[in-house]
């Protein structure tokens, strides 16, 4: 089939990359001129683990332009993925959305046979409504037709999650669904060779097919993401219980997560959730549910205690320091997960932030995105390339970002080297067993009560 993507993100990028792997043609549309140069150059202006093998297999069917009408040309579905950022009122921006609509319907004109325009954005429910109302007053609902398709992609699992997705979602009519069923074919029977740096998990029998209408596929993804942030509250509210009761919050998620009806993921604690998504989409949907004037008295509550549970670790540092005036503390991992070089509303800004509201001399250490975060935080923060330059000397460490690299410290090092061998754990990632001779707190593991007993009647 020919297919059109439009806006190279992460979503457009994994969509279009994937796409013409699987042998469809596909024409990649931004108007970042810098950024299709890039991609006509063989570069990717992103990092995702596989997605450099994948791009190079698929060369010969890709194409990249920054122009609509150029990139638009006889294709039978294209995708519409740019980014839908938030207004400072939570609501989600869709002036890129709609104005992608805009040239595109203009493109669209006068062209024979059946178009399904798929909108991949995160958008508010009934915005596939008010692109068909754009599709129809330009007179072209004989020729096109909308569809939503939801992604589900986590970074850093960008090309495993578009290749081997356990579900495929989309919301239209029927001539839309019998188009995407048969662009996705070989995704939903998993007929393709896989590609070496990514295989195949062996569970990965085949990916469900969903066909709902538009409405119910806009709000599913608000709905998957609001759940799976719910599930990081709830462990983290029951970290905070188990650190005044004495119990082991990583014993009660392994007890609870063995039912198959709550499920094991998500269910680690710590300083929250961050990222590109979860904040976004939690008060994108507090938004939505404003406007319809219904109280999202859950939603809320959950929004609240991640925006609370950051600032936790600077509580218990106070609690083990006192005054952070004038000490040297260190910061492992700005990022708001591994793998990735993203910041956006990383948990690390706001308690570095904190952290120098409150006088203390803060270090800071990221394995990619030291350079990155020059631009974010504030210039009083020390920037350090060497994991040993930020722990010398230091008062604390707190573990922010679980990267690979600070989970194979030793605890003989951390003695070694810092002034008081007092470790945070943000992410509760750290072996505890390991770390005898310091001070290790992590989120909810009962080591601050230990055995003294307990009386709450
Ligand atoms: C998420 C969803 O997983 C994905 O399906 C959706 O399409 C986009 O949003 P992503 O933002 O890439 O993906 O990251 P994810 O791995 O889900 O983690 C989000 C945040 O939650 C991270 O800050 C992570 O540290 C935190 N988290 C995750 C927890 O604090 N505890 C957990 O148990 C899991």
């Amino acid at each position: 089939m020919k297919v059109a993507v439009i806006g190279t993100g992460y979503v457009g990028l994994a969509t279009g990359i994937s796409l013409a792997f699987l042998g469809h043609q596909v024409n990649c549309i931004d108007i970042a001129a810098g950024k299709i140069e890039l991609l006509r150059q063989g570069k990717l202006p992103i990092f995702e683990p596989g997605l450099e093998e994948l791009f190079h297999k698929a060369k010969p069917n890709l194409h990249f332009s920054t122009s609509y009408r150029e990139g638009l040309v006889d294709s039978d579905v294209i995708f519409l993925a740019v980014g839908t950022p938030a207004n400072v009122d939570g609501s989600p921006n869709l002036k890129y959305l709609f104005s992608a609509v805009d040239e595109t319907i203009a493109c669209l004109r006068n062209r024979e046979g059946l178009t399904v325009l798929v909108n991949k954005s995160t958008v508010p429910v009934g915005t596939a409504d008010q692109i068909l109302e754009r599709v129809n007053s330009a007179s072209l609902h004989s020729s096109v037709t909308i569809a939503s398709n939801p992604e589900f992609l986590s970074q850093g699992r960008v090309v495993s999650d578009t290749l081997y997705p356990e579900r495929i979602v989309v919301g239209g009519n029927e001539r839309a669904i019998h188009v995407l069923q048969e662009l996705y074919a070989p995704i939903i029977s998993q007929t393709f060779i896989s590609p070496e740096q990514t295989p195949r998990p062996e569970t990965t029998k085949g990916a469900t097919f969903i066909s709902v209408d538009t409405r119910s596929a806009e709000l599913a993804k608000y709905a998957a993401n609001a759940f799976l942030a719910m599930k990081i509250s709830f462990i983290n509210e029951m970290a905070n219980v188990c650190d005044r009761v004495g119990a082991d919050v990583t014993k009660v998620a392994m007890v609870i997560g063995k039912d198959p009806r709550i499920g094991s993921s998500f269910l680690q604690a710590g300083i929250g959730y961050g990222g590109s998504c979860f904040p976004k989409d939690t008060r994108a949907l507090q938004f939505i549910a404003d406007t319809i004037d219904y109280d999202f008295k859950l939603l809320s509550a959950v929004i609240e205690v991640n925006n609370n549970q950051k600032y936790r670790i600077i509580e218990k540092l106070r609690e083990e320091i006192g005054t952070l005036y004038g000490k040297k503390i260190a910061v492992l991992g700005l990022t708001f997960k591994p793998g990735t070089d993203d910041l956006r509303e990383a948990p690390s800004i706001p308690i570095v932030n904190a952290l120098l509201s409150e006088g203390a001399e803060v270090y800071v250490h990221d394995p990619i995105a030291i350079d990155t975060a020059r631009a974010i935080l504030p210039r009083t923060v020390h920037f350090k390339h060497q994991l040993s330059d930020v722990l010398l000397d230091a008062e604390a460490a707190l573990l922010i970002t679980e990267w690979p690299e600070y989970l194979n410290l030793k605890a003989e090092h951390l003695i070694s080297v810092m002034r008081r061998p007092l470790f945070i754990d943000g992410r509760n990632a750290l072996n505890a067993g390991t770390m005898n001779g310091i001070e290790y707190i992590g989120f909810g593991l009962g080591d601050r009560i230990g055995s003294k007993p307990l009386h709450l009647v």
